[in-house]
């Protein structure tokens, strides 16, 4: 039996007519086509399905889409652009922290959700946030490098974007 549902992925409004039995997942990639978030294990035990709902890490092959109804879906197609990438996906590709890719939509999606919480982890927390995200090609040490990173440079821009601010606030007195 197909149920209607309106789902808001990736800052864009869909009306669907799916499945009740389908997830998340199936319908990201059957029906809207976003192919980025992989299909693993389909047990909600390897990660790669990872997506953002309302900013927390959720396991899509598990989500059934009448339960995200209203929320906010974000796939690794909604995190940056070819021409804007997000900092987590330039540093991922500058460390080398990629080889077959498959786990890398959703290592990139919760550790997005760990630095919108903590902006500087520690190597620890990175470890704990990505413990349910299997890479079974990297050996993870890249990775970690990568979320350290794009952790560091996302504080230094956020600090220099401050920095007119408190130049302004100094020449007005
Ligand atoms: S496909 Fe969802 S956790 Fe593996
Ligand atoms: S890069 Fe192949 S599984 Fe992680």
């Amino acid at each position: 039996m197909k149920t209607p549902v309106k789902l808001n992925v990736n800052r864009q409004s869909h009306e669907l007519f799916i499945p009740e039995n389908k997830t998340l997942l199936e319908v990201l990639r059957e029906d809207l086509g976003l192919m980025g978030t992989k299909h693993g294990c389909e047990l909600g035990e390897c990660g790669a399905c990872t997506v953002l709902i309302n900013g927390e890490p959720h396991l899509a092959c598990l989500t059934m889409p009448l339960e995200v109804e209203g929320k906010e879906i974000l796939t690794v197609e909604g995190m940056g652009t070819l021409s804007k990438p997000h900092p987590l996906q330039t540093a991922f590709v500058e460390m080398g922290a990629i080889q077959c890719g498959y786990c890398t939509s959703g290592m990139l999606l919760t550790s997005k959700a760990l630095l919108d919480q903590k902006p500087l982890p520690s190597r620890a927390e990175i470890k704990d946030a990505l413990s349910g995200n299997i890479c079974r090609c990297t050996g993870f040490r890249k990775i970690y490098d990568a979320v350290e990173l794009a952790a560091k440079r996302m504080c230094d821009q956020a600090s220099a974007d401050r920095a007119p601010t408190l130049k302004g606030g100094t020449s007005n007195e």
